[in-house]
C-alpha cells in the first residue's frame, strides 16, 4: 500500500518533512493546503530544488507534484488521503484535525499540538474513539542518542533532571506573539519537557518565573524572553527548566542544551545528536548523524501502512500530557503561583 499524504501548512517545517517523505517508497504526497497559495508554490520549489541537488550528486531523486489547495475541506474531500501532516502555526489548530479525523485520516501533528488544553483533549478523544494512528513531532525521542541514553541509564532512578532551551528568536513572525505561539516554553522548550517526561515520568506540579528583559522593544514581542522553572514529578524526583531567546550568533556557543539527568554517581547529558555519560571513573561522549525527523517520518508512514497506532513514539494522547505541563508552566510564570498539572 502506498500511503497517500496531505499537508496543512507549507512553511519551514513542512519542507523538512516533505524532503524526508520523498525518500520513502511507501509514501506519496498528493496534496498540500495553505491559506497562501504562494507559500505552497514556494514550498514545492524549495523541496524540488533540494531533490535536483541530490540527483546531481548521484542520489536517487523523486520530485514533488502535489495538488495545491487553499481550502482544506476540498483537500480532505477530494484527495483520498490516508494521512495528513499538520504544519500550521500552533494557534491554527482544531478544525483541520477534526475534519480529517471524521474521514479516518491518520495525523502527524507538529508540536505544540494546540494552545488550549480543552481543544487538544477534544482532538485526542476523537482520535482514540476511532483508533487512528497519530504521531506528534517530538523527534528528539527518535534520536539514537536518546535510545542509547535509555539503555545506558537502565533502571537507575533519576533523582533530578535539568532542561535547557537557550537560543535566539526564530524568524517566523507568529513566534513572538503569545496568542499565536504560547510563548517559548509552550512552543520550543516543549521538546525538553517532553524528553524529561520520557525519562522521568509524569509531572504533577510546577512553579515558573519568567521575564521580558531584552526584546521588549521588538515589534509585537509580548512573551517572556527568559524563564526559570521548577518541576515536581509524580515519583518524587525534581526538575528544573531554563529558557531564553536573548542569545544569538556566537553567543550561543558552548551553552548547555537538551536534558541532563542525575542518578547516584551517574550523570547523562542527552539531546538529538549528542550523548555524554559521566561516572566517577570516566566520561564517554558520543555523536550521532542520523536524522531523528527522518526516523519519525519513517515510523509514522509505517504505522499508517500497518494501521498500528502503537508503532509511534509520541502519540497525540501522549503529547497532550506534555502540553498540559507546558501550559501550566506558562500559567505559573504569569501568575507567580505554584500550579498543579490538570489530569488529561
Ligand atoms: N519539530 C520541530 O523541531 C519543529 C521545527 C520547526 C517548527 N515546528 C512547528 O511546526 C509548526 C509550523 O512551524 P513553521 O516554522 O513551519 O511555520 P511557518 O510560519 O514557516 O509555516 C506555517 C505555514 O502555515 C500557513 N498557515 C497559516 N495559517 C493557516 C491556516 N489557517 N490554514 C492553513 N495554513 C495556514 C502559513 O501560510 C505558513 O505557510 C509550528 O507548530 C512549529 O512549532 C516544529
Amino acid at each position: 500500500m502506498t500511503v497517500r499524504i496531505g499537508f496543512a501548512g507549507a512553511g519551514g517545517v513542512a519542507v523538512t518533512h516533505l524532503v524526508n517523505l520523498l525518500r520513502l517508497q511507501d509514501a506519496e504526497v498528493v496534496a498540500i493546503h495553505d491559506v497562501d497559495a504562494d507559500r505552497i508554490a514556494g514550498c514545492v520549489r524549495r523541496v524540488n530544488a533540494q531533490q535536483d541537488l541530490g540527483a546531481r550528486s548521484g542520489d536517487e531523486s523523486r520530485r514533488l507534484r502535489p495538488k495545491a489547495y487553499t481550502d482544506y475541506r476540498a483537500m480532505i474531500a477530494e484527495a483520498g488521503l490516508n494521512a495528513l501532516y499538520i504544519c500550521t502555526p500552533p494557534s491554527v489548530r482544531g478544525a483541520i484535525e477534526m475534519a480529517a479525523i471524521e474521514e479516518d485520516v491518520a495525523l502527524c501533528v507538529e508540536k505544540p499540538i494546540a494552545l488550549r488544553l480543552d481543544l487538544a483533549r477534544e482532538i485526542a478523544a476523537a482520535i482514540r474513539e476511532r483508533n487512528l494512528v497519530s504521531s506528534v513531532c517530538y523527534q528528539v525521542r527518535y534520536s539514537e542518542a536518546v535510545t542509547d541514553a535509555h539503555m545506558a541509564l537502565g533502571t537507575r532512578p533519576v533523582a533530578m533532571g535539568l532542561g535547557f532551551m537557550l537560543g535566539g528568536v526564530p524568524s517566523v513572525p507568529w513566534w513572538r506573539v503569545h496568542s499565536q505561539s504560547g510563548g517559548q516554553i509552550v512552543e520550543q522548550a516543549t521538546h525538553a519537557v517532553d524528553l524529561m517526561r520520557a525519562f522521568m515520568g509524569e509531572v504533577v506540579r510546577v512553579y515558573g518565573a519568567g521575564a521580558l528583559r531584552v526584546h521588549g522593544e521588538m515589534p509585537g514581542f509580548d512573551i517572556h524572553d527568559t524563564g526559570a522553572s521548577v518541576l515536581h514529578f509524580a515519583n518524587g524526583a525534581v526538575g528544573s527548566l531554563v529558557n531564553t531567546s536573548v542569545l544569538g550568533g556566537g553567543s550561543t556557543a558552548g551553552f548547555p542544551t537538551g536534558v541532563h539527568l542525575f542518578a547516584a554517581d551517574y550523570r547523562i547529558e542527552v539531546w538529538g545528536g549528542t550523548l555524554k555519560v559521566v561516572t566517577p571513573d570516566k566520561t564517554d561522549e558520543f555523536r550521532y548523524n542520523a536524522s531523528p525527523m527522518l526516523a519519525l517520518d519513517t515510523d509514522f508512514v509505517d504505522a499508517v501502512k500497518r494501521r498500528d497506532p502503537a508503532r509511534v513514539r509520541t502519540s497525540y494522547g501522549d503529547a497532550l500530557r506534555t502540553l498540559a505541563v507546558t501550559l501550566a508552566l506558562d500559567e505559573s510564570a504569569q501568575s507567580g503561583k505554584v500550579t498543579e498539572i490538570p489530569r488529561v
